[in-house]
């Protein structure tokens, strides 16, 4: 049994949703906390899962000729370590995590990072744009729904080709209290009809990710 898979079990347990769910304030709070405590993006973002995580991502920036790529919940940096972008804006609306990437890539120009609050920023003139939007592992932690609705809005504005995605896309409630699992295809099928499905790529049998990545075009 991976430790994931006993961390699913676990976090199913009744009792130990309840009381994560009791303390849990907001998803914001939730990564914020997490990453002032000096946790980590967590098991996806390091090892096997981040090599096949960039993998897959280089190979399409390669393959269709990306020149810029905005990560909309950038994390603590170590995804990006195994990165090949030609020009890189990350967000994430953790301070904590965002000082930390300004640090682990200072010296990097091509790359830049912003801290953002979800509730007060609006960008309709489109200044925060990039060829590609990326998200990885973050729609299946957004927990409130106006929350939810905000992130695919402002993922699929901030690109001007391309979408990825990586995430799990079947309905689920039945999860941690940061966790909460959605199928996201249905929101961007009534909501960006303009974009389409090119690609669904699953992870291999070796790698422990509960993700598949998505690339849509407009
Ligand atoms: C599991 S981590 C993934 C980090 C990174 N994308 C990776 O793959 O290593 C989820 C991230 O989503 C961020 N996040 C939470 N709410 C967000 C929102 N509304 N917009 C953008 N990012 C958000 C969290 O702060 C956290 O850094």
């Amino acid at each position: 049994m991976s430790i994931r898979s006993v961390m699913t079990t676990l976090s199913r347990n009744p009792l130990v949703r309840q009381v994560r769910r009791r303390t849990f304030r907001s998803t914001a709070d939730y990564w914020e906390s997490r990453y002032a405590k000096g946790g980590t993006s967590g098991a996806g973002s390091y090892g096997r899962q981040a090599e096949w995580k960039a993998e897959v991502v280089n190979g399409w920036v390669a393959e269709l000729g990306v020149t810029s790529v905005i990560d909309l919940g950038c994390g603590d940096g170590n995804q990006l370590t195994l990165a090949k972008y030609p020009r890189y804006l990350g967000l994430d609306p953790s301070e904590t995590a965002v000082r930390g990437c300004i640090e682990r890539f200072r010296g990097d120009d091509t790359k830049s990072f912003l801290a953002y609050d979800p509730k007060s920023m609006a960008d309709p003139a489109g200044w925060l744009r990039a060829d590609l939007a990326l998200s990885l592992e973050v729609i299946f932690h957004l927990i409130e729904d106006e929350i939810f609705n905000d992130y695919m809005t402002r993922l699929f504005d901030s690109a001007e080709r391309y979408v990825v995605i990586c995430s799990n896309d079947t309905a689920d409630d039945e999860r941690a209290a940061h966790e909460r699992h959605r199928d996201f295809t249905r929101w961007i099928e009534r909501e960006r009809p303009q974009w389409t499905l090119e690609k669904r790529v699953e992870p291999p049998a070796e790698v422990d990710l509960q993700s598949s990545f998505f690339l849509y075009r407009r």
